[in-house]
């Protein structure tokens, strides 16, 4: 019997890390620094310098940081958002918490990435900003938001939670936007031992504001300059992000040579892959496919032991929270044949030659 492999297993990266991770929360404990800190300021600057940014902001976990992106460019009330309809639903979280509304816009039926040629026509007098998502960790295309963005006087954000050090036309992505948002949730490319999330930008204005948003909206303490919240990263996941930093390059580069081989190993015409653009260099946070038999295809895999994961079921549009938006379906069809017929392989960077072995053998006598 072939052994059991899961879509995603957090055990070998945390096996490989763990002295170095329990040395850092030590200093964290001795020093009782577990609020923000020293042990956070030291990841969000070496995080910066990863991004090629000028400022990294750590914050409690990826869904406030998108809040804060909302905060910090004045949008609210009465204010519309565009987002891609096929995306994780926190990226919608950011825009409601903020008092906004969602727009949703559909996805491009080969990348899988928001569809830049149907933003316009969501454009409306209430639009302030499109949060482009670089989902499953391959790049949307950057150049196509932006330029509609300058050309409608509207701002970009970038929702890099999933793809930290992915590249678009060879720069890092994370810097193209006013800001861009990460989630560093245990199961991400990037993930600390708790929740964490951050921020990138190069405005120092928002740099400083973001700064205080999270901090109770002070930069002297008792001092409160607006409502602020508290948002702010723990030194323990501060400690434990700054050593597994030094390994995401090379956490990444593994991932994008097991996607490689499931490129061009898996030969199956029953299964669909995501279109990767020649600029787009992901770093495969997920490696969904499509098929049109998807329930018994995930059937088939659990027989041979491979537990398949879905990314994402329900397109944000047609969920429940959302229903007083008044969607139907069939408004953004390429989103929702993604979300029912998606199936995704494994992919972390721990799967041994011999797994993936197995993974494209199975789908190949499928
Ligand atoms: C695309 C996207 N945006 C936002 C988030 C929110 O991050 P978090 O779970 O850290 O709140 C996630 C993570 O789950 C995500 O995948």
């Amino acid at each position: 019997m072939n052994k059991k492999i899961s879509c995603l297993d957090l055990q070998g990266q945390h096996q490989q890390v763990k002295k170095e991770i329990f040395e850092a929360f030590e200093k964290v404990y001795e020093k009782t620094a577990f609020s923000g800190g020293p042990f956070v300021e030291e990841f969000e600057n070496s995080f910066s310098e990863y991004i090629g940014v000028k400022h990294s902001i750590g914050v409690s976990n990826g869904t406030v940081s998108l809040h804060l992106a909302m905060l910090v460019l004045n949008i609210g009330p009465g204010d519309e958002v565009i987002i891609p309809a096929n995306t994780f639903i926190a990226t919608a979280w950011g825009v409601s918490h903020a008092g906004a509304t969602p727009v949703f816009v559909d996805c491009d039926p080969d990348t899988w990435e928001i569809d830049a040629s149907k933003i316009e026509a969501a454009i409306t007098p209430k639009t302030k900003a499109i949060i482009g998502v670089h989902l499953y960790g391959q790049p949307y295309d950057v150049d196509a938001v932006r330029e509609i963005c300058n050309k409608h006087g509207i701002y970009m954000v970038e929702d890099a939670a999933q793809a930290q050090g992915a590249r678009y036309k060879g720069a890092t992505v994370g810097g193209f936007g006013e800001m861009a948002c990460y989630s560093y949730y245990p199961g991400k490319n990037l993930g600390a031992c708790g929740e964490a999330g951050g921020l990138t930008t190069n405005n120092d204005n928002h740099a400083k504001h973001l700064r205080s948003l999270r901090n109770h909206g002070c930069t002297v303490r008792y001092y409160h300059d607006e409502i602020g919240y508290n948002y702010r990263m723990g030194g323990l996941e501060g400690a434990s992000l700054s050593v597994k930093l030094k390994y995401l390059e090379g956490w990444n580069n593994r991932r994008r040579s097991i996607a490689k081989r499931y490129q061009t190993e898996i030969k199956n015409p029953k299964i669909k892959m995501q279109h990767k653009p020649d600029w787009a260099d992901g770093i495969y946070h997920l490696f969904v496919v499509t098929t049109d038999t998807k329930d018994e295809f995930v059937q088939y895999l659990a027989d041979n032991n491979i537990i398949a994961a879905f990314h994402y079921p329900v397109p944000c549009h047609l969920q429940k929270a959302y229903q007083h938006l008044g969607h139907k379906p069939g408004d953004f069809p390429n989103s929702e044949y993604l979300a029912s017929h998606c199936v995704s392989l494994p992919m972390y960077a721990e799967l041994s030659d011999e797994e993936v072995d197995q993974v494209i053998s199975v789908i190949n006598k499928y």
